[in-house]
């Protein structure tokens, strides 16, 4: 039985199209894979005739891309700007080919070479000495062990040479434990891979050695090109969102417009009618536009009592979008000024949007 929690890991929550997608697989399986790369694909981009959803909207051949290089014998490396899904791809991946995304490393300045290896439950350490069973195993080496994907999170954020014990790994396919005697190693069993995300732009990354980049097959995540694209994945991820909230209605057509319209011009630099303006140094991702839009929700609904309106929006991008850059707050206003005004003679909602500003 599964207990209420926030949020479930992608295997539990599509447990059910996982199932459907095994039961009519006859695709042949790499060595150690749950699922035909044909049904990892489907699970991801999804197959209506199977009732599978679509979970990524984008580059469909990125994710063609992304299947084969895990089957290859080189990690996988997800790159690009926050919040364009790269974890959410790597967690899809991840439980369609070895049926759990919960072999994570989150890579962090805190990160460790035991967290990527193996550490030690000191009590028994001390009571026996090492033994396999005083062991503790990190999720890189369970990953090798039961030949599944680990997932490493934001690794360039990890020291370097931290990220460097990976190389053997990558390379060898095996991890030396000398303190259980001379020459004991694990070996990985097939199935196990990597795949790694990182942010391009976020402060506090490091760079990353030739030796490790070598090891990885890069694949850049790209945000959504397409306006439309944008607009009805957000539709449906506030839709998601608030499945708990069933009293709360779906918002009007032109308050997701100016929402899907401010986050396309700040995040590009340029107006659909070509202007340009300033570009914060905030993320405006697709992500960020779904948790503006879910406060700007809940705020209308429990707070205002009545619809979602561009007032709310522009009202939570400052604390969800903008945070703590005074210079951002400055470009913000300036878009208000330059761009949303203007528009606002012939929109009530972008009279909305610049009265909430
Ligand atoms: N192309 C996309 N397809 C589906 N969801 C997307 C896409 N781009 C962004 N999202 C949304 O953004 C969220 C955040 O993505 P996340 O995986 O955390 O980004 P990243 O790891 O790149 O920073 C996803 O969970 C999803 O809701
Ligand atoms: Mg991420």
């Amino acid at each position: 039985m599964v207990g209420e929690v926030q949020k479930q890991p992608a295997e539990i929550r599509f447990a059910e199209e996982l199932a459907r997608l095994t039961a009519s697989d006859p695709g042949p399986r790499p060595p150690g894979w749950r699922l035909s790369p044909r049904a990892v694909r489907a699970f991801v981009i999804g197959d209506e005739a199977r009732g599978v959803t679509r979970k990524f909207w984008g580059d469909d051949a990125l994710v063609d891309r992304c299947i084969v290089s895990v089957m290859g014998l080189q990690g996988l490396l997800l790159v690009g700007e926050p919040g364009t899904a790269k974890s959410m791809l790597s967690e899809l991946l991840s439980a369609a080919i070895c049926g759990t995304s919960r072999l994570v490393v989150q890579g962090s300045a805190g990160v460790v070479e035991d967290h990527l290896r193996y550490g030690w439950n000191y009590a028994l350490l001390l009571a026996e000495g090492p033994s396999a069973r005083a062991m503790v195993a990190s999720p890189v080496l369970t990953a090798m062990r039961t030949g599944q994907i680990v997932r490493i999170e934001e690794l360039t954020r990890c020291p370097p040479e931290v990220q460097d014990s990976l190389i053997s790994i990558l390379s060898e396919r095996t991890l030396a434990v000398p303190e259980l005697g001379e020459g004991t190693e694990v070996r990985a069993a097939p199935g196990f891979n990597v795949i790694a995300t990182a942010n391009l732009r976020d402060r506090g990354t490091h760079e990353m050695s030739g030796a490790l980049k070598r090891r990885f097959n890069f694949e850049t995540v790209e945000s959504i090109r397409d306006p439309a694209f944008e607009r009805a994945l957000i539709a449906r991820q506030l839709a998601d969102r608030l499945a708990d909230h069933p009293a709360i209605p779906a918002p009007a057509p032109d308050v997701l417009d100016v929402l899907v319209t401010v986050f396309r011009d700040l995040r590009t630099g340029r107006t659909a009618e070509g202007e340009t303006v300033a570009q914060p140094s905030s993320i405006m991702s697709t992500a960020e536009a779904v948790n503006t839009v879910h406060a700007a929700s809940l705020a209308a609904a429990y707070l205002d009592g009545g619809p979602l309106t561009a007032r709310h929006v522009a009202g939570q991008l400052r604390g969800v979008v903008f945070k703590d850059d005074p210079e951002d707050g400055r470009k913000l206003r300036a878009y208000v000024d330059q761009v949303a005004r203007p528009r606002a003679r012939s929109s009530r909602a972008w009279a909305a949007f610049c009265d909430g500003t």
